[in-house]
């Protein structure tokens, strides 16, 4: 009799190596659910592989969370690639994907195969994600074909804000969600591994998911994708103002305000540094 090893779960199973792509998409086979979170830093970088979350994005959302803009636009391959390489040095098991910035791919595949690149080369990202659908197409078609796996992003798309008129709720009607769909199995066909739907209704959600043989990824988009994602300062309740769709589970505002009042505090009252952390 043969026995051959269930594949070890990407969220809880044991392994001794990066997660794959291959391991994502044997994950939709078994119709498993996971997280995913963003990271731009070794030391949260580190807590989250740790804590086993199979997949850490270096979202362009650093440009908010960490550059302080206020809109992703600005960042650059430039600003992004030392975040990217943090998250990958500071990280054992956790698949690290890159997000291209805006104005990094969108003018020709092979735009987008240069920027690729230098995540990979110099950022040790094993993957990549950019936004859009059916207009990116022959963009990641080209970065499959030169061995870098593309996590889709469509719905809700940051790095398109002017054009849809601010941060709504996309794929909402008939027509609209028709769209959605075909351009999530156009991604699907270009042969991304993953797709992103931010911000889109449950249903069209749900469609989508039952629809694609790749996983889907879904922010604001309801329960039923197949995984999840955060960006890690909302969901650990570190944002100071977040969508709908945010849920908070700590309060790392508190913690953290409260730490640097009685630092201070001591500062002041000279109780800080004592003995125990002085050195004779
Ligand atoms: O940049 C980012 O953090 C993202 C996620 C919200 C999916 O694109």
């Amino acid at each position: 009799m043969s026995t051959t090893a269930a594949p070890p779960a990407l969220y809880g199973g044991k392994t001794n190596r990066r997660v794959s792509v291959r391991d994502i998409l044997q994950a939709k086979e078994r119709q498993e659910r996971w997280p995913m979170l963003t990271a731009y830093d070794a030391l949260t970088a580190r807590v989250f592989d740790e804590a086993g979350i199979p997949v850490l994005l270096v979202g362009d959302s650093a440009a908010m969370v960490v550059y302080g803009y206020d809109s992703t636009l600005p960042v650059t391959v430039d600003d992004l690639l030392p975040l990217t390489a943090a998250v990958s040095r500071a990280t054992r098991r956790a698949l690290v994907v890159a997000d291209l910035p805006f104005g990094s791919y969108q003018g020709s595949p092979g735009q987008a195969l240069d920027a690729a690149s230098r995540f990979m080369k110099e950022g040790h990202a094993q993957a990549v994600k950019l936004e859009g659908g059916h207009r990116v197409a022959a963009h990641v078609e080209a970065l499959v074909g030169a061995g870098v796996p593309v996590m889709g992003h469509i719905g809700l798309t940051p790095q398109s804000v002017n054009t849809l008129g601010g941060y709504r709720v996309q794929g909402r009607g008939e027509e609209a969600g028709a769209a959605l769909l075909a351009d999530a199995k156009e991604l699907e066909r270009a042969g991304a591994f993953s797709v992103v739907l931010e911000c889109v209704p449950s249903e069209l959600a749900a469609r989508v998911t039952e629809q694609l043989s790749i996983p889907t990824i879904g922010i604001g988009a309801g329960p039923r994708t197949d995984a999840q994602v955060l960006v890690w300062q909302d969901m650990a309740g570190l944002s100071p103002h977040v969508a709908k769709f945010v849920k908070a589970y700590a309060d790392l505002n508190e913690t953290l305000s409260t730490a640097a009042r009685t630092f201070a505090d001591e500062v002041v009252q000279g109780s800080f540094p004592d003995a125990d952390h002085s050195y004779n």
